[in-house]
């Protein structure tokens, strides 16, 4: 890894093994993009790469060259208003009521590591020989703004950081109305773009369209990163696949409002943009004042979307994810919500706690319905103390006795909403967002609390403080039920209203930060309505996210396949519910809910008061299988394989990094009669080990030999017929619908070739 500057061609050029960046001083002072790609050799000058050529009909010369305009050469971080007709980066209201800017070079700065970004989540660095930062200076004479551009490249994976801070050294306020992250030109737009989206309990679908001239986006205006869209985009070549071809992921550090858009100029190039959505955003830039934008990671693969994936995951999970659950297996749990909803007793949960753990299950999470008078989502939310008539003992004393029974202890939360019927409303009613002579939206009766004054975040700081502090939990689910309305808070003035969305969600992290020093064993899960908030800046605070409130094991493999493509698989919260499920009515068996929420972090959600024997027989080696298997299951290299988004099977897989094990996960949606013998073509093993192959959750249906060689397993595959092909009726398990299977290999010596498992 390395950055160089080229003095007397102003080129800067920052590669490791796998991607190089070039960047260069343009003719005018602006910053201009050479190159974004493969590692190729540094050489001392880059300048053949600047596309010079007069188009007198069409470009505005700046400098007096009429092969120069600023419309037509790629740029670091475009203005609008001087030739480029694009959407710029940025946008500066000045008070002369002018938005043109002039940010020319000015000098730059290479740092070993990364510095932190204050206030806001992002990658960080471990030592000084794992990253390294360029920081770029430009200044607008005319204003005394000047711009910070960053970016930190990473000696291990083919990604980038990047990010900006604006420093008003001016002697008048001006106003920022748009601050990307990152503005990547490319020199084409043979790019097929895919977006996640979704909606409440469908949320990242993968979404696949060819660029076109003009302007492709997606959005969140919603105070959160939401279902609708998730903040993290995919420019790939038409050929690329999983394990072939160029792609260049995007993934915004941020929580709340973005925009991420593509433009296509007609003349084929394409421009990128990603960071805060501008629309309804401007913040005001006092004298001496700086802002900093969110940070945006660019991983750039030649070896298709797999490896994309991976990157993200390794980076995510050592240079993002923090403290003491990073690297560590996560607790198996079981969450009460689907099992009782708001009716309880103290009673009913020490019984599913005690059942729980008879299954092995780790820790007990207690949902929504805990405090203040909150039986129903219509009051309560707010008032952070135990409701006495159901925990006579409090929470301090429930934690106790789910200690006695041998199980953890974990708590829910939705720290930034309050209930009109709640005592916290009740006392502060301006507390809430709210503009002024307006009738404000409810979401499930509740309002959103002011999180942009420190005062109403100190408040919930010392509620949860006293809480956490005086019994003992050791995790906390995060939730966060409902969209912004009405934004606006009446503790700042109208020309700082624009700021509300973002001081909003710093006002998140900052009672996360807070939250993580004081309790640094406490495992968070960030949680919004399901995954409406499933974004890389909370995993920075809290190290897995509850992925979707659909829990139908259907419809979980397109949300967790979806959710793969950027997020560590350790990230994932999945729970096996009941059957029928309660979001579709559909009955899946036992196995398959198990066989697809293995991979992440796991859990049970149903009453296990009303299962049968032999249910909790079968959770139980269920809970065994994820005890033994969690690491690799959770920080194992990754690997799609078949997709649901495009067919009746699924497939998955993960290897330790060694290579010696792996489990795959084979999904088929509806059984099929007398249909064809199938195999898996597997990923990521050893070409020349023997693996031993177990047929484990279920067993009793596979045909195949019981081991293979690394080759034979990916380039023939594993065999996946079933009692489906044909007309098997030897005594096999019997196929069905929604049926799965799990397949463990593990590295033996070729003597052992005939063992069975
Ligand atoms: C929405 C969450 O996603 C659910 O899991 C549950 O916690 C409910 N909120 C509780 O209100």
């Amino acid at each position: 890894m390395e950055i160089v500057f080229h003095k007397e061609s102003k080129i800067f050029h920052l590669f490791n093994q796998s991607i190089s960046y070039i960047i260069a001083v343009l003719p005018d002072g602006h910053i201009g993009q050479l190159y974004f790609g493969g590692r190729i050799h540094d050489r001392a000058d880059f300048s053949y790469l600047l596309e010079l050529a007069p188009r007198d009909m069409a470009s505005y010369p700046f400098t007096g060259d009429r092969t120069f305009s600023r419309g037509h050469v790629k740029q670091e971080y475009a203005v609008y208003g001087s030739g480029d007709y694009r959407y710029p980066a940025v946008s500066v209201l000045q008070e002369n009521g002018s938005r043109l800017s002039d940010f020319c070079y000015e000098s730059y700065e290479i740092i070993s590591g990364k510095p932190e970004l204050r206030g806001l989540p992002a990658t960080y660095s471990e030592s000084d020989s794992d990253a390294e930062t360029l920081v770029l200076k430009l200044y607008d004479t005319l204003t005394g703004v000047r711009v910070f551009l960053s970016y930190t490249i990473f000696s291990q994976f083919g990604a980038l950081a990047r990010s900006v801070r604006l420093v008003n050294e001016g002697s008048v306020s001006v106003y920022i109305e748009r601050a990307m992250s990152v503005c990547l030109d490319l020199p084409d737009h043979d790019y097929d773009w895919i977006q996640f989206s979704g909606a409440w309990a469908r949320e990242r679908t993968a979404y696949t369209r060819k660029l076109e001239f003009g302007i492709q986006a997606v959005n969140s205006t919603r105070g959160h990163s939401s279902h609708e869209h998730n903040p993290f985009i995919i420019l790939k070549r038409p050929v690329t696949d999983e394990f072939h071809g160029e792609a260049i992921g995007f993934s915004l550090v941020y929580s709340g409002n973005f925009l991420a858009q593509a433009e296509v100029e007609s003349h084929g190039t394409t421009r990128f943009l990603m960071g805060i959505e501008p629309f309804n955003f401007q913040w005001k830039l006092e004298p001496g004042e700086e802002f900093q934008t969110p940070e945006c990671v660019v991983v750039y693969t030649s070896e298709g979307l797999n490896k994309m994936s991976q990157s993200f995951h390794r980076l995510y999970q050592t240079h993002l994810i923090r403290g003491y659950w990073r690297d560590r297996p996560r607790p198996i749990l079981i969450n009460n919500w689907e099992a009782t909803y708001f009716d309880f007793t103290e009673e009913k949960l020490l019984r599913i706690a005690g059942k729980a753990k008879e299954c092995g299950i780790e820790l007990f999470v207690l949902d929504d319905g805990w405090f203040g008078s909150r039986c129903s989502s219509r009051s309560g939310l707010g008032d952070w103390y135990a409701n006495r008539e159901r925990l006579p003992d409090g929470i301090k004393g429930l934690a106790e006795k789910m200690e006695n029974l041998g199980m953890r202890f974990g708590l829910w939360f939705e720290p930034e909403m309050v209930n009109e019927d709640s005592e916290l409303y009740r006392a502060h009613p301006d507390w809430i967002l709210h503009t002024p002579g307006r009738s404000c939206c409810h979401g499930r009766y509740q309002y959103v609390l002011d999180f942009a004054r420190p005062e109403v975040v100190d408040y919930i700081y010392d509620r949860m403080y006293q809480l956490l502090k005086d019994s003992h939990i050791s995790y906390i689910k995060w939730d966060m039920n409902r969209s912004i309305t009405e934004c606006y808070s009446i503790e700042f003035p109208p020309d700082r209203q624009g700021e509300i969305f973002h001081r909003y969600i710093l006002g998140v992290y900052n009672l996360y930060e807070r939250l993580i020093s004081a309790f640094p064993h406490i495992l968070f899960e960030s949680c919004a309505s399901g995954g409406a908030r499933f974004d890389a800046g909370l995993l920075y605070y809290a190290p897995q996210g509850w992925a979707s409130d659909n829990t139908d094991a259907v419809c979980r493999l397109g949300i967790q396949y979806g959710t793969s493509y950027c997020y560590p698989i350790s990230s994932i919260g999945n729970h096996v519910s009941a059957s029928p499920n309660h979001q579709l009515g559909r009955s899946t068996p036992l196995w398959t809910r198990a066989n697809v929420a293995y991979f992440g972090t796991f859990g049970y959600e149903l009453d296990l008061e009303k299962i049968s024997e032999e249910e909790k027989e079968i959770i139980r080696k269920q809970v065994a299988f994820m005890k033994k298997h969690r690491s690799l299951l959770q920080f194992g290299l990754f690997y799609r394989l078949k997709s649901p988004f495009e067919g009746n099977v699924t497939a998955w897989m993960t290897v330790s990094d060694d290579g010696r094990e792996a489990l795959v996960g084979w999904y088929r949606v509806l059984n099929e009669a007398n249909g064809p013998f199938t195999r898996l073509r597997l990923a990521g093993l050893n070409a020349e080990q023997y693996y031993e192959i177990c047929d484990v959750m279920p067993s009793d249906s596979y045909f195949g030999p019981s081991g293979q060689y690394g080759d034979e397993l990916m380039n023939m595959g594993l065999i996946t017929s079933d009692s489906s092909c044909g007309q098997f009726s030897d005594g096999r398990r019997q196929s069905c619908d929604f049926d799965s299977r799990i397949f463990y290999l593990k590295a033996c010596p070729e003597r052992m070739k005939d063992s069975t498992c």
